[in-house]
């Protein structure tokens, strides 16, 4: 570690201590420096879940932290926590009533779970998402690098105004996920940048605002936006001539998925009155070409992303017919949909969570699908041909049809029975 850069002395939280659970230490406790500790999960939680909620990067930040000499107890100001992946750093830090920055409505969800988990009021931390707002002074600033490089040049333009030169601040990411674009970015945007040594396969990135870099800092590109591209057959032809907004981090924010595309060359017409939920909707084209195609559709859009269901919003509103119903909602899948409420279900689910590989989203999207759907209501689903998603829609609905495939990818449908 590189010990020539002091950080202020940041003291992880060990009052109240930590709950354990009624299994006493489980893999999810995360040791603190001091030797204390605190119980952590992923939202949601799930026992048969091997991934931890922290890695070797949080570990090394606090470890940093709690080497530093400087305290920052009583200092006027905030310290604030971009990109906290499942809420380790604000809850091992929520006695310095952090503000915590995510586009994840999952991170968020994990956050307030594992404050009362361990002991601390809901409002220990303050809870903000990537389009809020943001704090009016930084003067610590810690960031999780998120996967998205975009999104970080988002978020750090976006608090630029309030970092300052006496604002510590100081990244952590695994080695694999800090680039030399990503140093490049914290110097384009705050000021000169060095990283530690790697630990664990974690480093440290530490960076020193320069008014000067701060105030010839580039003007934000985001959101953006992309004409949709001509030549998309079927309820892609509607969506000639329309533009679609991406604010950063969204998947697939500078094209046209591939997959997207091939769905959209397929996708069902729905009945006029139906209600179509788009479920993990990204920018919203799936359902925006629904509506398109069906006056009179009732449209939700889901997604656990910010970023994401803000996208979907400016681009439906932006060439939808003002006089169709739609609602925009940021969730965990489909999980908050009334039961039997829904007559077809658009999804291109997700398949990577943060470097692991998972199917869990998928497999419980699916699920919480079939419970919002009115019987005959139907799921329609795009996935990568290996990805076997009609496996599990069969074990789901107890039924599952290929509607049509191409060498890389099937659209699948189930039936919800009476
Ligand atoms: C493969 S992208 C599809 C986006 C868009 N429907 C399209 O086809 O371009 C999957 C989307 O699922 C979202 N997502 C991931 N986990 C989710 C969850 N638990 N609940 C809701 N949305 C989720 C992601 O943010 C992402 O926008």
């Amino acid at each position: 570690m590189d010990t020539a850069y002091r950080t202020p002395y940041v003291r992880p939280s060990r009052n109240p201590p930590p709950v354990i659970g009624q299994t006493g230490r489980t893999m999810n406790h995360f040791a603190l420096p001091d030797g204390a500790g605190i119980d952590l999960a992923r939202f949601p939680a799930d026992p048969r879940d091997p991934l931890r909620a922290w890695d070797a990067s949080d570990d090394y930040l606090l470890q940093h932290l709690a080497d530093g000499e400087v305290s920052v107890d009583g200092l006027e100001g905030r310290l604030v926590i971009l990109g906290d992946r499942w809420g380790a750093l604000a809850t091992a830090l929520a006695a310095h009533a952090p503000v915590q920055i995510t586009d994840s409505y999952l991170a968020q969800r994990a956050t307030a779970e594992n404050l009362a988990r361990n002991g601390h009021p809901a409002h220990a931390v303050e809870l903000r998402s990537s389009r809020d707002e943001p704090p009016a002074r930084v003067d610590v600033l810690l960031v999780r690098v998120p996967k998205s490089l975009a999104l970080l040049e988002d978020q750090l333009l976006r608090l630029a105004p309030a970092i300052h030169a006496g604002t510590v601040v100081v990244g952590t990411g695994m080695v694999a996920e800090i680039h030399t674009s990503t140093l490049e970015l914290f110097e384009r945007v705050l000021g000169p940048t060095r990283t530690s040594l790697a630990r664990r396969k974690a480093r440290l990135i530490f960076c020193t605002p320069d008014p000067e870099v701060l105030g010839a800092r580039p003007a934000n590109p985001w959101p953006q936006r992309y004409p949709f591209p001509p030549g998309v057959p079927g309820a892609g032809a509607r969506l000639a001539g329309t533009t679609v907004t991406n604010h950063a981090g969204i998947f697939s924010a500078e094209r046209l998925d591939i997959g997207t595309r091939f769905f959209l060359e397929h996708l069902p017409t729905p009945a006029r009155g139906h209600h179509v939920v788009d479920l993990g909707c990204g920018n919203g084209v799936l359902g925006l070409a629904a509506a398109l195609t069906a006056p009179g559709a009732e449209l939700t859009f889901l997604d656990e992303s910010f970023g994401a269901v803000a996208s979907a919003e400016e681009t439906f509103r932006a060439n939808a017919d003002p006089a169709t119903r739609a609602r925009f909602v940021v969730a965990d899948g489909a999980s908050g949909l009334a039961p039997a409420s829904v007559d077809l279900v658009l999804n291109n689910p997700p398949f990577h969570s943060y470097q692991a590989a998972t199917d869990a989203t998928a497999h419980r999207m699916f699920a919480d699908a079939k419970r919002a759907l009115r019987p005959g209501g139907e799921l329609w689903v795009v996935g990568n041909r290996h990805l076997g998603y009609h496996v599990r829609l069969k074990r789901i609905f107890g039924n599952c049809r290929t509607v049509v495939g191409n060498p890389k990818f099937v659209i699948l449908q189930a039936v919800k029975k009476g």
